[in-house]
Formats: structure tokens, C-alpha cells, sequence
């Protein structure tokens, strides 16, 4: 048994977005869901909740003091779980309440797309000019771009830059110095940093995961992370806010009605996901990096104007079609081969031609994916 072995067949029972969005001779490949079975510890720390109907609010700091735990133990990070972290519902709402607690609606935030295509729509909902700064070609942070826009030469001067990290869609993972010089240029420029870490313990060796927060110079920045992502726990919800000792105590003022909306499975499962789920994470990551090399050979063989550069972060593949010449790759996979993939244009400037696919799943399901692709080129 592995973790990502699950059939066809088993994972249509599934009721999830991912698997209930597209009718059935579908095959989906597209929102960061994984196909997996669950880790043994936290279904049994479910199960045991659910059985016991120990299914009430949660009390206290776990959360945050497991996380504090993992940071230190697996990224060689500390930060104190009383003065320094908050409980949030989940990561994207976590954004959001930072945003509005530190700052003001109407003032522009800066992003580096192509990225995680809901930080338009919730920076939308929060009344957020956006600022684009592309990655480069490499998928990496855009430097001198970024230094531009702090100082208003690519629109207002932004309150504040919503980072990813690591990247959504690429799986690139920003190193110490790309994030020394992100803390210099926002402590410069007097700019607010958001870093969004969901996928950090999807980081694979040799390359790590370095926290906003554990960088030189950082000044006013908030880290939002939550175990959802990498221990595939979405319905679940339960995220933590982290921020800088200057600006802590402004954060530890969030109001109740956004500390009190973490649920007490989510507080449960995540816990026991974080303390105990790390080998199931390890397995999880072996097979992910198969998948990359496995999906690298299927594209060389099958798809070879497709170019992919496989990252060290996240499950997720970037894939650039534009050599196919396709006005629109991800509906054509979608109609004619009957594979759902996330298209490319909702992550913003620079997804255009791109198609995202998830690797954490079944290697036959990423086969068959790439059979529908080179099929509905025919
Ligand atoms: C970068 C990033 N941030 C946030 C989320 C969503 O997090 P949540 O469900 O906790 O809001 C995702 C989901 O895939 C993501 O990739």
C-alpha cells in the first residue's frame, strides 16, 4: 500500500470540488486536493472525536504551539506561540483579517503572478488594488521589479506585498537571500509583508523552506500557514497568523469573531498532523518527487512541446503549452480530451498558455492524464 495508490474507481465516490465538479468521464486533475489515503494518525484522531462527539469549540493554544514546535523542529525556526500567533479559520480569510486589521481597504497590495488565482478574487473582495510584479521566466521573485513598485513606480505606493511561498503554481521556493532582500526593500519602502507558507512543509531536500519571518531585517510582516495543504486536511479548517515582534501585539488584537471561526476538528486533526503525521509527510513527499520525474519521461515522450520544469515545492505541475500554438490549452484538454486541469490564464499575467496539474495522486491517473492531453491533439 502507498499513500497516493488509491483507484480510479474509489476516488469517484469522493463528494470534494475536485471530484464532483466535472461529470464522470472527466478525469480531474486540476485543485490542490490530494488523491491520498489520509494519514493513519489523524484519521484515527478524527474518528475518535467523531465517535467520543467530542465535537465542541476549541479551548486554548495547541495550534499554535504545535506549529511552533514543527517551525523549530523541521525549519530551525522559533517564534512564541502566546505573543506572536493567533488562530485564523483558514488561510485565505487569515489574509484577509490581517489586511484589515493592520491596514486600509483601498490601499494597493502587490502580488507576483502567475499565482494561486484567489488572491485576485479575495483581494478583490477586500476592496484591494492589486499591483502585479511578474515572476521572471524561472518563476522567481522579480527583484528590481519588486524594489519599482515599493517605491510607486508601477501605480501607488503598495501597503503592503502578498508573498507566496513557496510558489503556486511553479513549486519554486524562495531561497534566504532572495528573502533578505524582500525584507530590505519592504523595511525601506516602509511595506507590510504577507507570507502566505500553506505549502512549506511540501518543500523537498535539498532545498528548504525558509520562513518570512527567520530572515534579516524583517520588520512588520505576518506569516498565515496551516497544516490543510500538505497534510490534505482543506475540509478541515484551522490556520495560524504569525507576526513579527513589531507588530504582534497589534495582531493579537484581532477580534474574536475571526479567532473563533477555527474549528475544533480542524484545531484536532492539524495537531495530531503536525506532532505525528511527519513520517506519512515524508512517504507522501517520496512519492510526489516519483510523480515529477514520472510526469518529466510521460511529457518527453508523449508531449514533447510541452515544457515543464519540475519544482522542489508543492505538488502542483506548471506546464507551458505555448509551443502547442493553442489560443486556449486548458479548454481544449477539457473538451476534446476530457481532462480537467486548472487553466492557466486565472493565475494572472503570465499563466496565458499555461495549464496546472496535480501530481498528488494515483501514477496511473497522471498517465492517463497525459494519454487524454496528447490525444486531444489528434
Ligand atoms: C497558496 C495558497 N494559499 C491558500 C490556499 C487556500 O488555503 P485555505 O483553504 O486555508 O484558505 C491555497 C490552496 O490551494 C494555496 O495554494
Amino acid at each position: 500500500m502507498t499513500v497516493f495508490d488509491l483507484s480510479l474507481d474509489e476516488l469517484r465516490l469522493r463528494k470534494s470540488l475536485k471530484w464532483r465538479t466535472y461529470p464522470p468521464d472527466v478525469l480531474p486533475v486540476w485543485v490542490a486536493e490530494m488523491d491520498c489515503r489520509p494519514a493513519p494518525v489523524v484519521a484515527e484522531a478524527l474518528v475518535a472525536a467523531a465517535v467520543a462527539g467530542d465535537t465542541g469549540y476549541p479551548v486554548g493554544r495547541s495550534y499554535e504551539e504545535a506549529f511552533a514546535e514543527y517551525a523549530a523542529e523541521v525549519w530551525d525556526w522559533t517564534f512564541d506561540p502566546v505573543t506572536q500567533a493567533i488562530p485564523v479559520p483558514d488561510v485565505m480569510q487569515g489574509i484577509v483579517a490581517v489586511l484589515d486589521l493592520l491596514g486600509e481597504r483601498g490601499a494597493p497590495v502587490v502580488i507576483n503572478p502567475p499565482v494561486y488565482p484567489q488572491f485576485y478574487k479575495y483581494l478583490e473582495w477586500a476592496e484591494r488594488p492589486i499591483i502585479e510584479v511578474p515572476q521572471t521566466g524561472e518563476g522567481r521573485i522579480d527583484l528590481p521589479g519588486l524594489a519599482a513598485a515599493f517605491a510607486g513606480e508601477r501605480g501607488a505606493r503598495p501597503e503592503a506585498y502578498l508573498l507566496c511561498n513557496p510558489q503556486n503554481p511553479q513549486g519554486t521556493a524562495p531561497t534566504r537571500e532572495e528573502l533578505t532582500e524582500v525584507a530590505r526593500l519592504a523595511a525601506r519602502h516602509g511595506v507590510r509583508i504577507i507570507s502566505d507558507e500553506i505549502h512549506a512543509p511540501l518543500v523537498s531536500a535539498p532545498a528548504r523552506h525558509i520562513p518570512m519571518l527567520s530572515v534579516d531585517g524583517v520588520r512588520d510582516a505576518v506569516i498565515i500557514n496551516s497544516a490543510s495543504k500538505a497534510w490534505n486536511l482543506a475540509g478541515l479548517k484551522a490556520a495560524v497568523a504569525i507576526g513579527s515582534p513589531d507588530i504582534a501585539e497589534r495582531l493579537t488584537a484581532m477580534p474574536d469573531e475571526v479567532t473563533h471561526s477555527i474549528s475544533y476538528l480542524g484545531v484536532v486533526t492539524h495537531v495530531t498532523a503536525l506532532r505525528e503525521g511527519r513520517a506519512w509527510l515524508a512517504e507522501a513527499m517520496g512519492e510526489i518527487e516519483a510523480n515529477r520525474r514520472l510526469l518529466s519521461q510521460l511529457l518527453a515522450e508523449h508531449l514533447p512541446q510541452v515544457r515543464y520544469r519540475p519544482g522542489v515545492a508543492t505538488y502542483l505541475a506548471w506546464l507551458d503549452c505555448r509551443e502547442l500554438g493553442l489560443e486556449d490549452p486548458g479548454r481544449m484538454f477539457l473538451n476534446r480530451g476530457r481532462v480537467a486541469l486548472n487553466n492557466g490564464r486565472s493565475f494572472g499575467t503570465g499563466g496565458e498558455g499555461h495549464v496546472r496539474m496535480n501530481l498528488a495522486t494515483n501514477p496511473e491517473i497522471i498517465a492517463e492524464a497525459v494519454r487524454r492531453m496528447a490525444a486531444s491533439l489528434d
